[in-house]
Order: C-alpha cells, then structure tokens, then sequence
C-alpha cells in the first residue's frame, strides 16, 4: 500500500536535509481580530499565569485549515519561566502520571525531578527520557478511551490559564479537564493522529509550546487530505477549534530555538532555586501542554452526574 499523504509530507519535514524556509512555514496565517477583552480580571492574576495584556495578542488563523488559530505574544519572559518550571519541577509527580513508571525507571510515588535533582547517576539515566505526563482525566495510550477511575485533580492555575484563553480568543468558556504534557528532544517526533478520546468535541483543545521551536504539521480530516507545516515558538499558543478540532496532525521536527526569552527574566523568578536545572533542561528541549475539556458543560462525571 502506498504511504498516506501525511505520512509522505511528515516525512519531508522530518528529514533534516529538507532545510524548511520560513515563508512556507507562516505565510498561510491570516491575523485575526480576538474576541474579547477581559474587563473583570485584574491586572495581577493576569501576571500570576505568566499573561501579557490581552490586547497585545495577536491571533492568526490558517487559510487552508480554518479553526487552526495559532496566538503570539501571550506570555511574558517570567510567564515562560513560570510555565517551563511547572512543566519541569511540578508537573512530573504523582499523582500526575509519567511514561518513565511504566518501564520501570521511577517507582510510582517517586517524583521525577527530585530523583534528578539528588541522585546524579539516575539522573543521567532519566533527565532525557520524560516523554509525558498527564494531567486530569488520564490518557489512555492503548484503548484512548478515559475513565472516571483514572482521574487525578487538575492544576488549578492550568485551568485558569485556558478558561482566559478560550475566552479571550474564541469568546467561549472552557473547563480544563485532561492534559498531556509533551517533552521533546532535539530528534524526538510525534506521528500522525487525531485527538477523539473527548465526549466533548465542540470544545477546543488548547496546545502551549515553550523551548525549542517545533514544525507542527496540520491535515484534513483523512491521512489522504493535504498537509500545512506551521513554525511553532517559545510562548505560542496552537488551538484546534472548529472544523479543525479533529484533524490529523503531527510534529515531524524539533527545531532550536531563535531566542531564549525564559533566560530574560525580570522579577521574582531570577531567585528561584531551581533555575539552574530548568534552564539546562529546556535550553534542549520543547515541553507542550496539551490541554482537553473532556466533559459538557454542566456534567461533573463522564456518567454525566
Ligand atoms: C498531542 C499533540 C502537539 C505538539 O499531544 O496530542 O498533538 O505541538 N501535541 O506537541
Ligand atoms: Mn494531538
């Protein structure tokens, strides 16, 4: 059989003698008005998540892929710190669940970066094999399908992160209920897929991107439809939303990054005991928060109680 149309196209952006020029990469992204302004929430808590004014977004939307909304200039340089810390410190540790468990290289009530942090031989072992994490209602890697059993709290400043977003750009509410948190290297890759394990798929699915720049394959709704390779950088905001909600996407390439803005930092985060390692971390590697509303609004359970 002959391979698939996205199968082919990843593996052109996959192959690193095919050097991508960036016009290809963004000249199919039309500016976009946002939707709203935020009027009740203050200037601190919008400074607690890390946001820039809102009115300093800018949102583009894909030509060819309508719904495909990538949004810059959300995040400030201590924002980005904020987040790759909570990606790198926080977020790896029970009860949050992590591929390195399943193999054996962490025990279940261990903490990946602690391990990292006091063992130096283990962390040789492990600080480059954390793939994910997930977050909320648990992602199941074999049967996709989630389970009121395998359902941990979801981080609340996460949450409130996506409800500004959702709201500031789509204009709609957004209960953030699972999330994968990827880590990629310089040659790591994520294949073609679709993200159908959500009962709610009117809602978007909101994806944050910091480290190394990423080419973010967009599809259609069949391995068959044409394929948009889009540059994806530090402090981006990718939302799947409408007629893209389902489509076939992937990441063919790592790229490093241009800039280092998380290393720019302006306040209380130059203190943070744990910068060393977050920065040696990140300065190689691209964390995605990969963020889903699982459930309709309203329902507190997948039975819809
Ligand atoms: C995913 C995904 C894309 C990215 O986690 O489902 O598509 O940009 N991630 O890392
Ligand atoms: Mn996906």
């Amino acid at each position: 059989m002959e391979a698939s149309m996205f199968k082919s196209q990843f593996k052109y952006y996959r192959n690193k003698a095919n050097k991508p020029n960036e016009r290809e990469l963004g000249s199919c992204l039309t500016p976009r008005p946002t939707h709203g302004v935020l009027n009740d929430i203050s200037e601190q808590s919008l400074k607690d998540l890390g946001l820039t004014d809102p009115t300093q977004w800018t949102v583009f939307e894909h030509n060819q892929h309508p719904g495909l909304l990538v949004v810059k200039n959300v995040f400030s340089n201590d924002g980005q710190y904020y987040w790759i810390h909570r990606c790198v410190v926080d977020y790896p540790a029970p009860p949050n669940l992590n591929n390195l468990s399943p193999i054996g290289l962490l025990s279940n009530d261990e903490n990946w970066y602690d391990v990292c942090l006091n063992y130096s031989a283990r962390k040789s072992a492990i600080f480059r094999k954390l793939r994910w994490v997930t977050l909320g209602y648990h992602h199941n890697w074999d049967t996709k399908v989630y389970s009121d059993d395998r359902r941990s709290p979801f981080p609340q400043d996460l949450a409130r992160l996506c409800e500004i977003v959702a709201r500031v750009v789509t204009g709609c509410g957004f209960s953030a209920e699972a999330a994968i948190v990827n880590y990629y290297y310089h040659s790591s890759t994520i294949s073609g897929h679709t993200d159908h394990s959500e009962p709610n798929v009117d809602a978007p699915l909101l994806s944050f991107s910091f480290g190394d720049s990423a080419i973010f394959l967009i599809g259609g709704a069949s391995h068959d439809d044409p394929a948009s390779p889009i540059l994806i950088e530090s402090g981006d905001v990718v939302i799947m939303s409408g007629p893209s909600r389902l489509s076939v996407h992937g990441v063919p390439r790592i790229l490093p990054a241009k800039e280092h803005p998380w290393e720019q930092l302006n306040n209380n985060a130059k203190a943070d005991p744990h910068r060393d390692i977050v920065t040696e971390f990140i300065s190689q590697a691209r964390v995605n928060m990969n963020v889903r509303q699982v459930l309709f609004p309203g329902e507190k359970t997948l039975n819809g109680h």
